[in-house]
């Protein structure tokens, strides 16, 4: 899949890649045998498709390689009790995966934006606010779907 990236963009997400908290996300399933890890890197990949078809600029593309791959760094295996006792995993995990961005990332807003907002409009008092952030929370659901009736990558 990695042929329709550039070589700067395959670098950039071989280095997110590599890191100790995203691979953790390797330990975590999601839907079906599919773990967090390769949700998160289908979401990427599909979002980076739509930015194609859009012709969004390399700032943007790279805003959401980061944002995608961390829009869901909650680090929990959240079948193991959808409601936790802080809250609901479906309305909380985006501000969870928020917090650990953020604590091991520099991240700047565009980024945080995609990973705070990736639920709506379960979220609705965060909303997308970047074309990079929409298209995240669009390819999102659609690998969700995939993912889980299919078992299968986007
Ligand atoms: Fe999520
Ligand atoms: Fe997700």
């Amino acid at each position: 899949m990695y042929h329709e990236i550039s070589e700067k963009e395959h670098d950039m997400l071989s280095q997110l890649q590599s890191e100790s908290g995203i691979m953790q996300m390797k330990s975590f399933p999601h839907h079906g045998d599919i773990t967090v890890f390769d949700h998160s890197l289908n979401v990427t990949m599909t979002s980076l498709r739509i930015a194609k078809r859009l012709s969004l600029s390399e700032e943007k593309r790279e805003n959401i390689i980061v944002g995608a791959m961390l829009h869901d760094f909650f680090l929990y295996d959240w079948h193991e009790g959808r409601i936790r006792k802080d809250g609901i995993h479906c309305w909380l995990h985006p501000k969870v995966a928020l917090k650990n961005a953020d604590e091991r990332f520099e991240l700047n807003s565009k980024q945080k934006n995609i990973i705070r907002s990736h639920m709506f409009p379960a979220t609705l008092l965060h909303p997308p606010t970047c074309s990079e952030a929409w298209i995240v929370s669009l390819a999102d659901k659609i690998c969700a779907v995939k993912e889980y009736f299919m078992k299968t990558a986007a």
